[in-house]
């Protein structure tokens, strides 16, 4: 067992300049090992919507869904930083809304954070959850839940005017008692000089190496997402090609009878297999099995 990762060992490593690793998580048995392999930080996004449930957006998943992901996450990994991410108007219409659902994600999931996406116009849920003792990432850039507004997936602040509202969105969430920000999609030169004015770690997700941390989404780096890859992500693993070729060698060895074999069987005690008979003969004496 690890010594717990906290908002003061995300704090230390970043003032070593120590990257951090952070990855997203959404079941017990990749919890696990990625509690064993020490990535110091965990977020269940609402992305487990599309990666896990097959929804063309994040905007269905609901705060039930999130709950009860993030508390198998927690369970196989108990020392990361973990990061409940706040899914789709479960924070925009209320400040009251925001405070009970993000409450969820600390008592019974029993996360270390929560996310919510936006700049300026949640900085308002930002200060009311800090003030609830709530710690929160921010997610500026590409922020998938307003998918609407910003027509598609879609790299942010490429232009020097969407740039300068990131920088001026970062400087904001920081004020309002943000401990952490996710930078998503944006170009390494903007996301370079929101790292150089903060004093909270910048983590990026497509955004370049300036960040004090990496995040991937775990589906593409382990290549079994296949419905599109983002032009940041690396792949580590061929996941889908190495399950499709599982599922496609059992399919045989069941059609061709080579599987089982006796060592996938269990046998019976000594003596029991020939007791059997006998008994099956006496009850039925001319071998028709008694219906
Ligand atoms: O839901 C998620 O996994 C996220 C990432 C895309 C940053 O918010």
């Amino acid at each position: 067992m690890r010594n717990k990762v906290t908002i003061h060992t995300l704090h230390e490593k970043m003032s070593r300049r120590q990257p951090l690793t952070m990855l997203t998580c959404y079941d017990y048995p990749t919890a696990l090992v990625e509690e064993k392999a020490g990535i110091d930080v965990i977020l269940v996004g609402d992305s487990l919507g599309m990666t896990v449930l097959g929804y063309s957006s994040t905007l269905p998943v609901t705060m039930d869904v999130m709950v009860t992901h993030a508390q198998a996450v927690r369970r196989g990994a108990p020392g990361a930083f973990l990061i409940g991410d706040m899914p789709y108007m479960s924070y925009q219409a209320d400040l009251g809304d925001a405070i009970r659902n993000a409450g969820r994600f600390m008592a019974e999931a029993g996360c270390d954070a929560v996310k919510l996406e936006g700049g300026s116009n949640v900085v308002e849920v930002v200060e009311a959850l800090t003030r609830a003792t709530i710690p929160v990432m921010g997610h500026l850039g590409l922020t998938p839940q307003s998918l609407a507004m910003l027509g598609g997936f879609k790299a942010q602040g490429r232009d020097a005017a969407t740039a300068l509202a990131v920088i001026d969105d970062a400087q904001l969430l920081e004020e309002a008692g943000a401990v952490a920000i996710l930078l998503e999609a944006i170009p390494p030169e903007v996301a370079g000089i929101i790292v150089d004015r903060a004093s909270i770690p910048i983590i990026s997700i497509g955004s370049g190496p300036h960040c004090h941390g990496q995040l991937l989404i775990v589906h593409d780096m382990l290549g079994f997402f296949e419905a599109f890859t983002p032009k940041f992500v690396k792949k580590y693993a061929d996941l889908n090609s190495a399950i499709l070729t599982a599922f496609q060698g059992y399919m045989k060895d069941v059609e061709t009878g080579a599987f089982p074999e006796p060592r996938h069987c269990y046998t019976m005690r000594e003596g029991e297999s020939d007791r059997l008979k006998k008994m099956l003969a006496e009850r039925e004496p001319e071998g028709q099995p008694a219906r």
